[in-house]
């Protein structure tokens, strides 16, 4: 995989689709990984907003996530980050960015679940800069749905629909790039993560 290549895709169009990001081996141990966790009870209900806009809203977005623990990573997670980590530092090197650390959860969105056109930077802190989203569902049925809606700043052209395919990574900016979950007929299982900045740093960017 040449993740130079993908960070140039990254610049010109905003977003890049990794398809196997994850091997078959490693997409198996993480969705063993997220199902044993699923079944434990350790996912909850999903809410958006950091600090004082923090709230529950199921008609938003109704899907119920499992938020992974940097210092305490298993090691099917542990493989995860140190593949986000080796793009980071691609990334870093291509767009000067200052990423520095990686939050993420696991998220669950039953069948009916939805998430509504949002973008993934809060307004009251914007540390939030690369989002990246990897799909943990075997044998996805293209007549499903759920798939990732990215729209375009420039609101004619058509938006592009994204399959939630097992392996596949998706990253974007997350100050701009205005997305959605389009509702899903069966439940869908993904990691979604995103690579923030040191805050005050890159301010110009
Ligand atoms: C999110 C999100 C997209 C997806 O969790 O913020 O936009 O395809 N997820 O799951
Ligand atoms: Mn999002």
């Amino acid at each position: 995989m040449n993740l130079e290549e993908h960070a140039q895709t990254l610049e010109t169009q905003g977003h890049v689709v990794i398809d196997h990001f994850l091997s078959a081996t490693e997409l198996k141990s993480m969705i063993d990984d997220y199902e044993r966790l699923k079944r434990v009870g350790h996912f909850k209900k999903a809410s958006i907003g950091k600090g004082n806009e923090h709230q529950l809203n199921e008609k938003i977005r109704n899907d119920e996530t499992h938020w992974l623990e940097p210092a305490a990573l298993t090691a099917s997670q542990k493989m995860l980050w140190n593949k986000l980590e080796a793009f980071k530092q691609v990334l870093n090197q291509h767009f000067f960015l200052g990423l520095w650390t990686l939050e993420g959860h696991y998220a669950y969105y039953p069948a009916g679940g939805k998430y509504d056109a949002h973008l993934d930077r809060f307004s009251n802190d914007d540390a939030r800069t690369i989002s990246m989203v990897l799909y943990l569902n075997q044998n996805w049925n293209p007549d499903n749905g759920g798939e990732l809606r990215i729209h375009h700043q420039n609101q004619e052209a058509p938006p592009i629909d994204i399959k939630p395919l097992g392996g596949r990574l998706v990253c974007f900016f997350s100050a701009d790039v205005l997305h959605e979950v389009l509702p899903a007929k069966k439940e869908r299982m993904s990691f979604a993560g995103w690579w923030k900045r040191r805050s005050g740093e890159n301010d110009l960017f």
